[in-house]
């Protein structure tokens, strides 16, 4: 089964302070958008990536695209996205070709996926998962609290969940295509990523190892650790 890949990136990185879109910020002095491109492209069961781009930058994206070196046989789409990351990745969806029936679905704000998380996602959907999520174990205890009037007021803490069963998710998520167009057909809420959207069809999810190189890139000190661990490939 041919492997899609949607790349969402279309949002502005507000947390990373101010310059160009996140996905077109340098890490080694390649976009992000590039990394992650080439990260989808580096398995060999990806044939086609779908790139969704800022909704008036689909050209400045496609340029990009053409600019840097990509595996020849991956081919590349580049639509534009909406307002927020759910409607980009529906869009992104529309646009994909008949034949893929696995799909993946991947931040442009994780650069630096290792192809074995990849493949390892693609892997559990080929086994019948409908969605696959790479998870990792978290470092810290959560607590839940309750919300506050204003930012920085100290905020009650109403629980503190089991941290042994608290998974943290990354990308790529991978689905059932078929399955990923219902949930995006059927369910409106605001959701933060594509699986929790299949679980409110009822579907089955389950979680895989993820990586500690999968992180998000978010906040600056995100871009720091990015670039070190640039570094230590490159040595
Ligand atoms: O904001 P956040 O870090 O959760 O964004 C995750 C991914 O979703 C990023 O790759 C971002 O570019 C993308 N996104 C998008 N369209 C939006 C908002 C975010 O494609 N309107």
């Amino acid at each position: 089964t041919p492997v899609a890949a949607v790349i969402p990136a279309a949002g502005r990185g507000v947390r990373l302070g101010p310059g160009a879109p996140k996905a077109l910020r340098t890490l080694g002095g390649t976009p992000m958008l590039i990394h992650a491109v080439r990260a989808m492209a580096a398995s060999r069961a990806v044939s086609l990536v779908v790139v969704v781009a800022p909704p008036d930058g689909a050209a400045e994206v496609k340029s990009l695209l053409d600019a840097h070196a990509l595996p020849e046989r991956t081919d590349i789409l580049v639509v534009p996205g909406g307002a927020s990351r759910q409607e980009s990745v529906k869009l992104g969806l529309d646009a994909l070709p008949p034949g893929h029936d696995i799909v993946l679905v991947h931040d442009a704000a994780r650069p630096l996926v290792p192809v074995d998380t990849v493949d390892a996602v693609i892997e559990a959907v080929r086994e019948g998962a409908p969605a696959v999520v790479p998870v990792l174990p978290l470092a810290d205890t959560v607590k839940q609290v309750e919300p506050v009037a204003a930012p920085g007021e100290p905020e009650p803490v109403v629980a503190t969940p089991d941290r042994s069963l608290l998974r943290a998710v990354q990308t790529p998520q991978g689905f059932d295509r078929a399955t990923l167009v219902r949930a995006h057909e059927t369910v409106t809420d605001n959701v933060t990523d594509d699986a929790s959207m299949v679980e409110q069809l009822g579907e089955r999810v389950v979680a895989v190892p993820g990586h500690e190189e999968a992180f998000k890139v978010t906040r600056p000190l995100d871009l720091v650790l990015a670039e070190a661990v640039l570094a230590r490939r490159r040595l």
